[in-house]
């Protein structure tokens, strides 16, 4: 029986119970003794009363260390009286795993930072067992939002020959011996000696196997893991992280901006709903308004703004940017935080941003210098979403591909999406650890993914 299963009203006065858990503290006296046990369902942890009179192993179980595993069978009794609701009293206490007395996590509050030293462990802690299971059921929210709306979840390769966002931010794939690459006579690497015959990269995102899956239903999403050998070292950005891209045709710019809103809104209230505990836990020790700001974006809507406003806001603030604004300039996360945490105080989109920092497949607007693209920016963190309206227009893509020196052999795909039945479509890229911050209110995503893979480290 889980742990949270009793706490969430089945504990019985004498009922029989068998729990499985981790010790977090053990008391005893000669012949007397609690132990507080958790099993990673709930914050709380059960606590156990053992008798030397009961159990045969009670001076072994004495010596246990925190963190040991212990299988426990007994009878419930309530002590409303008591700090807790409920006890077991143990008539049988296996041992499945002894703990050593070096154990990393004693009863303290270690620092987040001490703890992604340790990512084995950490997740045994209060903080990360709530993230981690927060971060659960968001994927699972994720998958019921688009699944009730009829979207075909597509699993899109992680090994790939395209650059989709054009930033040449790619980790590459090879089983070449890097001491030892053959090379052509010009001396360059010789890549169709490598595994596929060419060289190949890991995915920085599935939106082009996306839209081509579009063309086939309609509605898709992707989720999955992504990789960007991006040498940002900040607390937003990770090597190794989760997207969710959704891509629909038929529909335009604006379609996708409502999509994206109704997503966050669903996601937020499905955590509120079903994870109160971990939210309020959040509330009270990680980030004091935490749960009054998520209650004030479900309730309301997002702002809307368009680049060229949004630099015109920038350049009127008065303030001392660190990178100085200007028309054509992509906007930095001071920016970013400045507009939505000081101007409209809510997540807003900002939408059609010039065209040179755009990615190619981005719709051209008929000023011929801005695409029709969109920045989901919230409060905290800046940008959460990336997203466009496609070019489906073959001439005009073809054009903005030579301008960007892409070559069309490497995108034959991509472009007969155009020839054969192209439609009006679009799409975008929710990053996941990023929406986990904003829910949860940590502020680096180290401590949002299970193993984090950032530039210089991989514990
Ligand atoms: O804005 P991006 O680069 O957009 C795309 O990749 C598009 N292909 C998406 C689409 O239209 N289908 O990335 C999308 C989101 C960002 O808004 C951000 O939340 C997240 O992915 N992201 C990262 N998250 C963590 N670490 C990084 N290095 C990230 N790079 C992007
Ligand atoms: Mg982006």
């Amino acid at each position: 029986m889980k742990i949270k299963e009793l706490f969430a009203g089945q504990a019985e006065d004498g009922k029989s119970v068998e729990v499985c858990g981790w010790v977090r503290t053990l008391r005893v006296s000669k012949n007397f003794g609690f132990i507080e046990l958790n099993d990673g369902s709930y914050f709380k942890n059960l606590q156990v009363v053992i008798e030397a009179e009961k159990l045969e192993n009670f001076a072994e179980i004495s010596k246990q260390n925190v963190g040991a595993a212990l299988r426990v069978s007994g009878v419930l009794a309530l002590t409303p009286e008591a700090k807790q609701p409920f006890e077991v009293k143990a008539d049988r206490v296996e041992i499945e795993g002894v703990s050593a007395p070096e154990y990393p996590l004693q009863k303290k509050r270690h620092s987040f930072e001490y703890l992604r030293t340790i990512p084995h462990l950490r997740a045994r802690t209060n903080t990360f067992s709530a993230v981690f299971r927060v971060r659960s059921l968001v994927a699972f929210a994720i998958h019921k939002f688009f699944n009730e709306r009829g979207f075909v979840y597509v699993h899109t390769p992680l090994i790939t020959g395209s650059d989709c966002e054009g930033a040449g931010e790619m980790f590459q794939v090879t089983t070449l011996d890097q001491d030892n690459l053959p090379r052509d006579e010009q001396g360059k690497v010789d890549y169709s000696k490598d595994f596929f015959g060419r060289r190949t990269s890991l995915t920085v995102s599935g939106q082009l196997e996306g839209e081509d899956f579009a063309m086939a239903f309609g509605d898709i999403y992707t989720f999955g893991p992504t990789f960007r050998a991006e040498n940002s070292n900040t607390t937003r950005h990770a090597a190794e992280f989760w997207m969710i891209e959704p891509e629909i045709a038929f529909a335009d710019l604006n379609d996708d901006m409502r999509l994206a809103e109704d997503m966050l809104k669903y996601i937020i209230r499905y955590v509120l709903e079903n994870a109160p505990e971990e939210m309020q836990f959040f509330n009270s020790f990680v980030d004091k308004g935490l749960l009054e700001r998520l209650d004030n974006v479900v309730n309301n809507e997002f702002g809307h703004v368009t680049y060229t406003e949004a630099i015109e806001l920038l350049e009127k603030s008065g303030k001392n940017f660190e990178y100085p604004v200007s028309w054509g300039m992509d906007l930095q996360t001071e920016h970013e935080r400045y507009l939505t945490e000081e101007v409209f105080k809510k997540p807003i989109f900002v939408t059609d941003y010039p065209k040179e920092i755009k990615a190619f497949y981005m719709r051209l607007n008929d000023d011929g210098k801005t695409v029709a693209a969109m920045d989901c920016l919230v409060p905290g963190i800046g940008e959460i979403i990336g997203g466009s309206q496609r070019e489906e227009r073959l001439d005009v893509l073809c054009e903005r591909m030579k301008e960007m020196g892409l070559a069309e052999d490497d995108y034959s795909h991509y472009l007969d999406l155009r020839r054969y039945g192209g439609t009006k479509h679009a799409g975008y890229g929710l990053g996941f650890e990023r929406a986990i911050m904003y829910l949860t209110g940590m502020s680096n995503i180290r401590d949002v993914l299970p193993y984090p893979r950032t530039v210089n480290s991989l514990y």
